[in-house]
């Protein structure tokens, strides 16, 4: 028969068992990765050189996220603020507030020994996770869904896991948590307190279709009659939904008004 296979043939096999092993040890970590607890890092909550409180500063005198954490819409990173922004309440000259607290020695103090107060991080993705910030705020995902209710917080904690499993169960299942641009940063917001006509009002302006609105509310019902208005979109989702507005609602008129695909694929968060 002599040498009917060429020679690097040889070395198919081998090349077969190495692929299947990266398959395998590749699968394995996977798994692992996916079923191990998804909250390791839930409540970790270093100390801060400065006792800035989030509830003092959002939850008693409302300010928005966005005034501190400015570049969170146009950045894939979120800033931090610098001391400027302090200073436009605790500023060093005389008029301003609480200008005598020691809590507010090092802010004073910031620009004039030109050392900016060191944060610690409390959130941080590794290396090899490709993450988004103003993708995701810009597809009606609140902070709230990644970082739990820090309008109550006295100091920041990791509220929520950040794991793999957990980016994915919300890729998978995003109308349990999408809402209204407007509401992003409204850690307080509940879809009850949405009014109905207003909200697929709104989606009409931008372009919806009456029957595609009835269409998303039926599902896979039929119905002898569609509605031809908003007021007929109103009743029927009235008739489905209950008197109140519910997350289920908002969120699948969003995922399909918005054409809302989150990725699932390896390659998008690991590229
Ligand atoms: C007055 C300014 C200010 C406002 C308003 C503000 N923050 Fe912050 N934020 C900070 C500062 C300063 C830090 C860093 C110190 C700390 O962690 O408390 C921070 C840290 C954070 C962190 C942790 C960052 C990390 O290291 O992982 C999160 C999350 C956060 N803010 C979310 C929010 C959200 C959500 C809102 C709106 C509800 C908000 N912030 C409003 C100033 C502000
Ligand atoms: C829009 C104005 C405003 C901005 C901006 C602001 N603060 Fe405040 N801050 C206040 C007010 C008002 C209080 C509460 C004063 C009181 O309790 O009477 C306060 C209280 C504090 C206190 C507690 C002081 C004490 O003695 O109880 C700290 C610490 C503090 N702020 C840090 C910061 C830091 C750090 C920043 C910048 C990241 C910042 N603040 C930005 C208005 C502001
Ligand atoms: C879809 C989830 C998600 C949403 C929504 C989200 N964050 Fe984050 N945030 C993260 C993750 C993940 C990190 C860690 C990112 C990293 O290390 O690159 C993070 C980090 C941060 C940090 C730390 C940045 C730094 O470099 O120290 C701040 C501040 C922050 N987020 C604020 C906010 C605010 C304010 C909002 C709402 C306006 C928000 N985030 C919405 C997931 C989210
Ligand atoms: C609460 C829901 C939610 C969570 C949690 C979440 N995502 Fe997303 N993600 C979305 C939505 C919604 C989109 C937008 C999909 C679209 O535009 O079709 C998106 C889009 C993306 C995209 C594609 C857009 C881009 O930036 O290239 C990447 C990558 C991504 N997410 C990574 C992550 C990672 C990594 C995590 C975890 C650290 C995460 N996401 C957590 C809802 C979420
Ligand atoms: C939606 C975003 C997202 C997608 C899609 C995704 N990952 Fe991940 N992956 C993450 C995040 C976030 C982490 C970091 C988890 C942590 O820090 O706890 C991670 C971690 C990992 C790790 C652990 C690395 C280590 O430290 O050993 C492996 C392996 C991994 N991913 C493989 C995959 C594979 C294979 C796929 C495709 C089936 C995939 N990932 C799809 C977000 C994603």
């Amino acid at each position: 028969m002599g040498n009917f296979f060429p020679r690097w043939s040889n070395w198919v096999p081998l090349q077969i068992a190495v692929c299947l092993g990266f398959l395998v040890v590749g699968a394995v970590v996977g798994a692992t990765y996916y079923f191990t607890p998804k909250y390791t890092r839930v409540g970790y909550e270093p100390t801060q050189p400065v006792p800035f409180s989030h509830k003092q500063h959002v939850g008693e005198l409302g300010l928005d996220c966005r005034y501190c954490h400015s570049y969170i819409e146009q950045s894939s990173h979120a800033n931090v603020p610098t001391n400027q922004t302090c200073y436009n309440c605790h500023g060093p000259d005389k008029a301003q507030v609480k200008k005598d607290s020691p809590k507010l020695e090092m802010v004073r103090n910031a620009d004039k020994d030109g050392h900016p107060i060191q944060w610690t991080k409390v959130h941080k993705a590794p290396d090899y996770v490709y993450f988004n910030h103003s993708v995701h705020l810009a597809r009606g995902v609140s902070c709230v869904s990644c970082h739990g209710q820090v309008n109550e917080m006295e100091v920041v904690k990791h509220a929520e896991p950040q794991s793999m499993g957990w980016c994915l169960d919300c890729h998978r299942e995003p109308e349990n948590k999408l809402r209204p641009l407007d509401q992003i940063t409204n850690l307080n917001y509940k879809p009850e307190d949405l009014g109905r006509e207003q909200f697929y009002k709104g989606l009409q302006d931008k372009g919806a279709k009456v029957e595609d609105l009835a269409q998303v509310i039926l599902g896979d019902k039929k119905a002898e009659s569609l509605p031809g208005d908003i007021s007929g979109i109103v009743a029927l989702a009235e008739k489905t939904y209950g008197p109140k507005v519910t997350q289920k609602e908002v969120g699948t008129q969003l995922k399909h008004n918005w054409r809302i695909t989150p990725p699932e694929d390896c390659t998008a968060c690991h590229r």
